[in-house]
C-alpha cells in the first residue's frame, strides 16, 4: 500500500515531469538544450534532487518512487535526445512555444436563424402556389402605410398599429410623414400603382411596432403580404389558398381555423389561427381587397376582385419549432439559436 508519504513524492515527481517536458518543448537551440539538461538532469537538477532524496523514504515507498523516478529519468533522457535530433534535422514543429502539432480548435458551424428558415419555407410554398416575390421599403410614407389603406389619421383602427414615426427634418414637406412600416400591406398600394391585373405577388419584409413586447408580440417582426387580383377572384380562392398554405407548412394534422376579423383595407376580413399548445394562435390576417382600393388604383371593382393576406413569420415559426415565447427569437442567445 502506498503511504501518504510516497504519494507526496509521486506528486513532486509528476510536477517535475510536466515542468521538464514543457521547458524542453520550447528549447530551440543547443544552448537552451544544455541549460535544460543542467536544470533537470544535472548534478543539482530537479529530477536528480528527487532521486537523491529517495534514500530517506521507507523501504516500500523507496521501491515505488524509486522505480518511477528511474523510469522518468530514462524517458526524459530519451526526450532530450529526440529533441536534439529534431532540432539538428530542422524538423522542429514548435514555433516560439506554439505547438503546431496540436489538434486545431473547431469553429462553431453557423446555421440559419429559425425565422429565416421559416421565411424561406413560406416563400418556397407561396412561389409554388404561383406568387412572385417582390420587396418594398421599410421606411414608408404615412400615405401608403395608412391613408391609402383606408386608415385615415383619426381612424380608431390606427390603434392596431402603434407606430415608430420618423422625426421631421427641416425642408421635408410636412404632409409626407415618414415612419417605419407597421406592416407589409403598403406594398398592396405600391404594387397596384405600377402593375395591372392579373396580379399575384408575395412581399416579405421587416415591420416595426412601437409597442410593449410579450410572449406573442415583438417590436420588430417579419411579415409576408399576399396580393392576388384578377377577374372573378373570390373568397373561396382565398380560403383554398390559405388552407393549402397551412397544410403545406404545418402538415395536415395541425388544426387551423379561419374566423371573422376586421381590417379597414379588406371586406370581409378574416384571420387564420392554428392550434398550438391547446390555444389558438393567430398567424395571419386576410380578406377580400376593399373595392375602394381597387377603384382608387383605376380598375373597375365590378370586374376585378382580389384577396390579400399578411402573415406573421415569427407566429408561424412558433408552432413550427415549438417555441412558446416570440421574444426568444431575437435575444441572440446561442443556447437557443443553436437548437435549430
Ligand atoms: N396588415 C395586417 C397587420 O399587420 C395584416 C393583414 C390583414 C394583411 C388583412 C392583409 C389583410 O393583407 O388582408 O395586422
Amino acid at each position: 500500500m502506498p503511504t501518504n508519504h510516497d504519494s507526496l513524492a509521486l506528486d513532486n515527481l509528476a510536477a517535475v515531469e510536466s515542468d521538464a517536458r514543457r521547458s524542453l518543448s520550447v528549447a530551440e537551440d543547443e544552448a537552451a538544450l544544455e541549460s535544460w539538461r543542467t536544470d533537470v538532469l544535472g548534478r543539482s537538477g530537479t529530477l536528480t534532487g528527487i532521486l537523491r532524496s529517495i534514500g530517506a523514504l521507507d523501504a516500500d515507498d523507496r521501491k515505488i518512487v524509486g522505480r518511477r523516478a528511474n523510469v522518468l529519468k530514462n524517458e526524459l533522457e530519451e526526450a532530450f535526445d529526440e529533441r536534439r535530433a529534431l532540432l539538428a534535422a530542422g524538423k522542429i514543429t514548435d514555433i516560439a512555444g506554439v505547438d503546431v502539432t496540436l489538434p486545431g480548435r473547431p469553429h462553431r458551424i453557423g446555421r440559419l436563424h429559425p425565422v429565416t428558415q421559416t421565411m424561406r419555407a413560406v416563400l418556397e410554398i407561396l412561389q409554388r402556389l404561383g406568387f412572385a416575390v417582390i420587396e418594398g421599403p421599410e421606411v414608408e410614407l404615412d400615405e401608403y402605410n395608412f391613408d391609402r389603406l383606408r386608415i385615415p389619421a383619426d381612424h380608431p383602427a390606427r390603434d392596431m398599429w402603434d407606430t415608430f414615426w420618423i422625426a421631421e427634418q427641416e425642408g421635408r414637406i410636412a404632409a409626407r410623414q415618414t415612419l417605419l412600416r407597421t406592416h407589409t400591406s403598403p406594398m398592396q398600394i405600391r404594387y397596384l400603382e405600377g402593375h395591372e391585373p392579373p396580379i399575384r405577388v408575395a412581399v416579405p419584409g421587416r415591420c416595426y411596432r412601437y409597442e410593449a413586447t410579450d410572449a406573442t408580440h415583438e417590436w420588430m417582426l417579419q411579415q409576408v403580404e399576399l396580393l392576388a387580383i384578377d377577374e372573378g377572384v373570390s373568397l373561396a380562392d382565398l380560403k383554398g389558398t390559405l388552407h393549402e398554405f397551412a397544410r403545406q407548412i404545418f402538415g395536415s394534422d395541425t388544426e387551423v381555423m379561419l374566423r371573422n376579423s376586421y381590417f379597414p383595407f379588406v371586406e370581409p376580413g378574416v384571420e387564420l389561427a392554428v392550434k398550438f399548445r391547446g390555444q389558438w394562435l393567430e398567424i395571419l390576417g386576410a380578406g377580400m381587397v376593399h373595392p375602394e382600393i381597387i377603384s382608387a388604383a383605376g380598375y373597375d371593382p365590378e370586374k376585378y376582385t382580389g384577396f390579400a393576406a399578411g402573415m406573421g413569420i415569427e407566429r408561424i415559426a412558433m408552432p413550427l419549432y415549438g417555441v412558446d415565447d416570440i421574444r426568444n427569437f431575437y435575444q441572440n442567445d446561442l443556447r437557443f439559436l443553436s437548437q435549430f
